[in-house]
């Protein structure tokens, strides 16, 4: 909806007003590979114990949720410290309806009209997004041609502007590169000696080989590292998302979550979900295997791609313009995304049938 759209009587925010809703297109019947889930719908054994666990929070619906979601909370820590292992208990994590809402906690508590938040674009829009959202000033740093951070520029930036909010994601999102746990260590110093917190935004770690942000923590405690179950665990629609830090930042962000936030049911959900985490990943793998068959097609048809540790890639070099080739997809069928960074595109990797039919467009398209 556009500004002159808007009806007189609503008196929404005046900086509200020529923004657009964030949302990739969801269309039926095509494949989509746009928003970067995961293809695999849960192993049977989870969904059957998931809905014993759920009938039987339903008859308790009436009741409020735990409001701190205490076992949840244990859960998460427990699979943290076992795949990261860096020892965090329930006080280090707190927890929301996807890793959005935590990213909007963080803002809430601290950030705001006289605090600055920065980050390196390209990367995760919603950042500056919830930024806006919370009246707070966003500072947007650049990556390198290849989409890496120049950690010396990068450090001195951080230095000039003194941010009390530092972004970080890592894998990077749309690009799918990493920053490598020694430059994060180097940012996160630099950040904290301007009194700011770094956050790193870990949606895609499972399927990388770098450590976690995690493993910064103890020395540094202004790291916030936030999590989702959205991808890895592919858990998207039961919505999911965490992040891991000192107490005092879980504190902080009591003070901003609604209240009963996290309904009994994603609580239930969730926590069955990571008692059966090796199930739920099983696939990330295969993931892996996929995303390297389809860098190497993209690459035969004489297309960039980016080294990706994701679960989607990053892809350019096409003759016309990438929105007449995002249309050209689509046309066959494919939904891929098109994040409006000029000359690129950006496709999930799907199943593997999924994957053949990319290809398969591809050679169509890059005839
Ligand atoms: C980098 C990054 N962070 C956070 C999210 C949000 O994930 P969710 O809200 O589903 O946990 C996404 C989703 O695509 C993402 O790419």
């Amino acid at each position: 909806m556009v500004q002159s759209q808007w009806p007189y009587w609503l008196p929404l925010r005046s900086d509200l007003r020529n923004i657009s809703p964030y949302g990739a297109p969801q269309i039926e019947g095509v494949i989509a590979l746009n928003t970067n889930e995961n293809p695999f719908p849960l192993p049977g054994e989870v969904a059957e114990a998931m809905s014993i666990r759920l009938n039987a929070v339903i008859g308790n619906l009436n009741r409020y949720p735990d409001r701190d979601a205490h076992g949840l909370r244990q859960k998460l820590a427990h699979y943290i410290t076992q795949s990261t292992g860096v020892e965090v208990s329930e006080e280090n994590v707190w927890a929301a309806n996807g890793s959005n809402e935590i990213l909007q906690t963080l803002f809430l508590a601290c950030g705001g009209a006289d605090h600055l938040s920065l980050g390196f674009i390209p990367s995760y829009s919603v950042h500056p997004l919830i930024a806006q959202i919370t009246k707070t000033p966003w500072f947007a740093g650049s990556r390198d041609e290849d989409f890496g951070i120049d950690i010396a520029k990068a450090k001195k930036l951080i230095r000039d502007k003194s941010p009390h909010l530092v972004f970080v994601t890592t894998p990077n999102n749309p690009s799918g590169s990493s920053t490598s746990i020694a430059d994060l260590k180097e940012l996160a110093e630099a950040t904290g000696s301007v009194g700011g917190l770094f956050i790193v935004d870990e949606a895609y770690a499972e399927f990388s080989e770098e450590p976690s942000a995690v493993t910064l923590l103890a020395d540094f405690p202004h790291v916030v590292v936030v999590r989702t179950m959205s991808k890895a665990f592919a858990f998207a629609g039961a919505r999911t998302g965490y992040l891991i830090a000192k107490p005092a930042v879980v504190h902080a962000s009591l003070l901003t979550r609604l209240p009963y936030h996290l309904s009994a049911l994603t609580q239930a959900a969730a926590e069955t979900a990571l008692e059966f985490a090796p199930a739920m990943q099983s696939e990330i793998e295969l993931l892996i295997t996929e995303r390297e068959r389809v860098a190497n097609a993209i690459t035969e048809v004489g297309y960039r791609v980016v080294p990706s540790s994701a679960n989607f890639l990053l892809f350019g070099g096409f003759s016309g313009e990438s929105s007449a080739i995002w249309q050209a997809f689509l046309e066959r069928g494919i939904l891929i995304r098109d994040i409006g960074l000029r000359g690129f595109l950006r496709v999930t990797i799907g199943t593997p049938a999924e994957n053949t039919q990319f290809i398969a467009v591809l050679h169509k398209i890059a005839e």
